[in-house]
């Protein structure tokens, strides 16, 4: 089979197109043919070395699957050859998805939504688990509420806009002014350009100073720090990046915040309650540009790149779609 491996840690061009054999599926294990992948900033970030000591060498990089299974190993109960499927690849736990085939247990593989192509599948398995974890299992966004979504143009943003919006929740959506008609487009009520305005300035202006029930920070730094200042009492923030640098938790302290990290784990769980929405109309993955795969080292040079117009995902065709 035909695989983007990793040999060194680099840039877009430490990437190799090689030959290598097609996996076995062992006990409870599924071998799938990948039709689409997606590229996520998580892939950019183990190219680069950023979690180089999780990360052995030579390694197949990649956090989203969706293709048709084509082998099933022993004891496996809940799939079939010629079942499509979805899933993130365990991440940080073996070979990842920039191949044209990929075992994973069968424990966190998904029947694909019927009305999904593969490439919009591959768009949505990975930001679409981590958006569930994140508003609906942590935060436990209640009908209603008010949330603030920072990054709401980019893959996380687009998905967390519209499972807010299925959740009966107002949806004020920060985003480049580039973005704005997409954000509104989806689903957002109250679209700020964090460029020209400071977002604490807009959110309690939207909010007229009553400030909203979650935030959800996909960007980190000043923008994390900052969220409490726009926070109801008793808000929740979920933040799914990595903090590298000290909080000031002062303002968090009087509006009674609480905080809930988010590092995406896999499961079938929320791929089903994902596919329910898909099915009911109110959640669709958008893919802003499309890759061979062996054009994947371009398509990280465009998510690396910043202010780069996408919206949604970069998805990767490897196989015709069918
Ligand atoms: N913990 C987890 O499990 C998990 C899972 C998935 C992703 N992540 C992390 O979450 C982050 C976002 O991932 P992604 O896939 O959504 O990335 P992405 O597709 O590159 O989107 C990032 C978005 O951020 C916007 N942006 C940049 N600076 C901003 C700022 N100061 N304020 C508001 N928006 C800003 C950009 O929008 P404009 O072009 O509109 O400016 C862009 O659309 C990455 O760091 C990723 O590693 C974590």
């Amino acid at each position: 089979m035909q695989a983007l491996t990793l040999p060194r840690f680099g840039g877009p061009d430490a990437f190799t197109l090689s030959d290598l054999e097609v996996p076995s599926p062992g006990s409870g294990e599924v071998l799938v043919r990948v039709h689409a992948t997606s590229i996520n900033p998580l892939d950019y970030q183990v190219r680069r070395g950023d979690y180089a000591d999780l990360v052995p060498l030579p390694a197949i990089t990649g956090h989203d699957v969706s293709g048709v299974v084509e082998a099933v190993g022993s004891g496996v109960s809940a799939f079939k050859p010629g079942d499509a499927v979805w899933y993130t690849p365990e991440i940080f736990g073996g070979p990842g998805s920039y191949a044209e085939y990929h075992v994973a247990s069968e424990a966190i593989v998904g029947h694909k939504p019927a009305g999904l192509t593969h490439l919009e599948a591959a768009s949505l398995s990975l930001v679409g688990g981590t958006v569930w974890e994140a508003l609906i299992s942590r935060a436990g966004l209640r009908v209603g509420e008010s949330i603030l979504i920072q990054g709401a143009a980019g893959g996380v943003g687009h998905i967390a806009v519209q499972v807010a919006k299925a959740t009966g929740a107002f949806v004020i959506a920060t985003a480049s002014d580039y973005n704005a008609d997409f954000v509104r487009s989806i689903g957002a009520d109250v679209v700020i350009d964090y460029r020209a305005e400071d977002y604490v300035t807009a959110v309690n202006r939207e909010t007229a100073g009553a400030g909203v029930d979650v935030v959800l920070d996909t960007i980190g730094g000043d923008t994390l720090e900052k969220s409490p200042h726009v926070l109801a009492q008793l808000g929740r923030i979920v933040s799914i990046v990595d903090i590298t640098t000290p909080q000031n938790l002062v303002e968090a302290w009087g509006r009674n915040a609480s905080y809930h990290f988010v590092f995406t784990r896999q499961n079938r769980g929320k791929l089903d309650e994902l596919s329910t929405l898909v099915q009911r109309g109110l959640l669709k993955p958008h893919h802003g540009a499309t890759y061979p795969l062996a054009g994947i080292p371009d398509a990280h040079a465009l998510l690396e790149t910043p202010r780069n117009g996408l919206r949604g995902k970069i998805g990767i065709a490897v196989a015709q779609e069918d």
